[in-house]
């Protein structure tokens, strides 16, 4: 996958996704980066990449001609699918990353100030991803969680397939708590915490209604949300609608 990052800081790239297992990707070529600096297009010898808001407020916004001068700079058949990281775009899910990880390219334009100005995301249709309903200071550190996301689903990265069956959100469930050695463990406050001792019986049917069940009683705790939709879902496959 050949990833484009449009940015005023390019040095925060590949960051931490140099390491562990999309670092040693990009070090097999399963992905590229190319990280530009926004700022190396601006024309002015101040080299300005932002300029106040028509119709007043507060802070900067990054200029539209700029923004485009960096994006036109990739050619066009590497650009792929363009991404706005923003705090008001559609949130980051699952089922998102399932879909850009198909992408051959994404190229990620992250904001810094105010935000960009709206007509270079409407002209060359950058698709808003929110990673959640908080405000960054820039969308470095959310293009790195979208990448991070995304990057993980590619064949290779992981090296394990076995891994995203059971993962949380793959059947719409959070995932059921894990155990390993030891067995019984003594904490330094002098308390023993045991293993489910399902897991230790080596009768696999029951281990696996058992992780089930742990499965759904903590989705519906936790999120109710998503406990409705798997509901729906399941209700749905019984009655045949899709
Ligand atoms: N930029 C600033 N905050 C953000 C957020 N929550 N998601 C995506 N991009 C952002």
């Amino acid at each position: 996958m050949q990833v484009s990052i449009l940015t005023l800081f390019p040095e925060m790239f590949p960051g931490v996704l140099g390491s562990s297992l999309t670092g040693d990707a990009l070090e097999k070529g399963l992905w590229n980066l190319n990280a530009i600096n926004i700022r190396d297009f601006a024309t002015d010898k101040h080299k300005t990449v932002d300029d106040t808001p028509f119709g007043g407020g507060a802070g900067m916004l990054m200029k539209p001609d700029v923004v485009e001068a960096a994006l036109l700079s990739i050619p066009a058949h590497q650009r792929g699918k363009c991404l706005y990281m923003s705090p008001r775009g559609r949130p980051l899910t699952h089922a998102m990353a399932l879909e850009l990880a198909d992408s051959p390219a994404l190229t990620i334009l992250c904001g810094r100030y105010e935000g960009v100005d709206q007509r270079v995301l409407d002209a060359y249709d950058f698709q808003e991803v929110s990673i959640g309903d908080y405000v960054l200071t820039g969308g470095e550190l959310p293009a790195m969680v979208l990448l991070d996301a995304v990057l993980r689903l590619k064949p290779g990265v992981l090296g394990n397939k076995a891994t995203h069956d059971e993962e949380s959100f793959y059947d719409g469930l959070l995932e059921y708590p894990h155990y390993t050695r030891p067995a019984n463990w003594l904490d330094k406050q002098g308390q023993t915490h045991h293993t489910p001792a399902v897991l230790l019986s080596g009768h696999h049917a029951e281990i696996r209604q058992w992780r089930q069940n742990e499965a759904e009683a903590l989705t519906a705790e936790r999120r109710p949300d998503l406990w409705e939709a798997y509901k729906q879902r399941k209700n749905n496959k019984i009655t045949g609608q899709s």
